[in-house]
């Protein structure tokens, strides 16, 4: 594997790169019906028959509501300096607007206090996927009101937590809650078709934009991002018809919503399906779109191998599952390609006014065992490392890459594939709760110490 050579060392990284773990509300926090809590479409659709694999939901998930304190002694005794979560908006603003939640308030203000009495610095991500279901009920993203509640939202969270939150990012991976939330249905709401994709993505864009003025406007001083799932795109051949449909596919999934918040508008070019879009532009929006972000927030996990096929509406270009191309992958399916990190990491810092760049997410679900109380997951901790070693190679050749978070802290609900996939550094037993730290987190705590690796081929 091509490689800088570099040792794995934090020091190599520089003094000032941000190390942490990355999570998200509905995944690890439980307590679902909490008192002053109204209900998120995540908690709609898992409690929906056939939704989610094995009808798993997030009901009591970690139960991270209750365990924080616990957790975060964890956390501090592995080294991890910066956390990353989200939060939920349902459990702030029942009804989406309107009434807050003084419980929910109470709650956060807690766990803010919580981190920082730890010495652990809190990175606040707005929207990661939960929306309030009263919200849906009243169209959710296709709604472009959803603008007013965003920015209500937005407010309410700086007003009370912004004393004490300095970095903050707007939403997690607009593509795959309008993707998989909005076109595909296989994510909440469960809603199918172009005819709510397009809407949703429009009005998702501008609230990152808004969101990001709204959060500026309230605490000038914040450092604000927002994330984006991205990965590395390549022709399966060198054919003029699959390098033109790995040009749409990139399109799709990598510059869908980071053009516009860049001000270049959207890929339209590339994506001509997508000229539908225009039909939700009001007058002014234009000027909306962007939004000059401190650090973009880049989450990848792998490649897309991508083919022409004409067959596949709209986008006539398919990927081509791992599985079929005799490559390693995860227990998602997806290739371990640590190249990946390093070209898309390239590519972003590719754009005249990219602001710096975070890597948010990256990480790998293997299946673990506990034995004997403890759980070996040597592939996990190659997957980190084989990846660190590409964003230093990256940072090497002066791309300006400022942080790493690892997916995730602790293994978790993984969304519409229930909680079989882990990710965690540290192993959760849901029918106890104990936690177990995985060779994986230790890894990490020796090497946040400073201890050098190399990383394994
Ligand atoms: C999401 C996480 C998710 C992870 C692994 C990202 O797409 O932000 O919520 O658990 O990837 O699938």
């Amino acid at each position: 594997m091509e490689s800088n050579n570099l040792p794995l060392i934090k020091s190599a990284f520089g003094e000032d790169f941000y190390w942490g773990v990355s999570t998200a509300a509905y995944q690890i926090e439980g307590a679902h019906e909490a008192e002053g809590k109204g209900a998120s479409i995540w908690d709609v659709f898992s409690g929906t028959k056939g939704k989610v694999k094995l009808n798993h939901n997030g009901n009591l998930a970690c139960d991270f509501f209750n365990r924080y304190p616990d957790d975060l002694q964890l956390m501090q005794s592995l080294h991890i300096p910066n956390f990353r979560f989200s939060l939920s908006w349902p459990r702030l603003l029942p009804q989406g607007y309107g009434s807050v939640s003084q419980t929910g308030l109470a709650y956060y203000n807690r766990l803010i206090d919580h981190c920082l009495e730890l010495g652990i610095t809190p990175w606040v991500t707005l929207y990661h996927w939960d929306l309030p279901h009263a919200l849906e009920k009243l169209g959710g993203w296709t709604n472009r009101k959803v603008i007013d509640w965003f920015q209500e939202y937005a407010a309410l969270c700086v007003k009370h937590f912004g004393d004490r939150v300095k970095h903050w990012m707007v939403l997690n991976e607009p593509m795959v809650f309008t993707g998989a939330g909005y076109f595909l249905g296989v994510h909440a709401p469960g809603r199918r078709g172009f005819g709510s994709f397009v809407p949703a993505v429009h009005h998702a864009a501008l609230c990152q934009a808004i969101g990001g003025r709204t959060i500026r406007s309230l605490q000038p001083e914040a450092t604000i991002g927002t994330t984006f799932s991205c990965s590395h795109i390549e022709p399966l051949r060198s054919t003029e018809k699959d390098e033109r449909a790995a040009r749409r596919v990139d399109a799709l999934l990598n510059r869908l919503f980071m053009e516009p918040a860049l001000g270049l508008g959207y890929p339209l070019q590339d994506l001509k399906f997508m000229r539908r879009i225009e039909k939700y532009m009001l007058p002014g929006d234009v000027d909306l779109l962007p939004f000059n972000f401190d650090f973009i927030g880049v989450q990848n996990y792998t490649r897309e191998v991508v083919k022409h096929s004409f067959w596949t509406p709209f986008l006539q270009a398919n990927l081509v599952p791992a599985r079929k191309r005799n490559v390693p992958y995860t227990l998602m399916n997806w290739e371990v390609y640590p190249q990946s990190i390093y070209h898309i990491l390239h590519q972003f810092s590719q754009y005249p006014n990219m602001p710096k760049l975070i890597v948010t997410e990256n990480g790998a679900a293997f299946p673990d065992q506990l034995l004997d109380g403890q759980v070996h997951d040597p592939k996990r901790v190659a997957f980190l490392q084989q990846y660190l070693q590409q964003v230093l190679r990256a940072k090497a050749e002066g791309v300006p890459v400022t942080g790493y978070f690892v997916w995730s802290f602790v293994d978790n609900f993984e969304w519409a594939e229930g909680y079989d996939p882990r990710f965690g550094l540290v192993h959760v037993d849901y029918e106890t709760q104990q936690r177990t730290i995985k060779s994986s987190g230790f890894w990490y705590r020796d090497f946040l110490k400073g201890e050098a690796t190399v990383a394994a081929e």
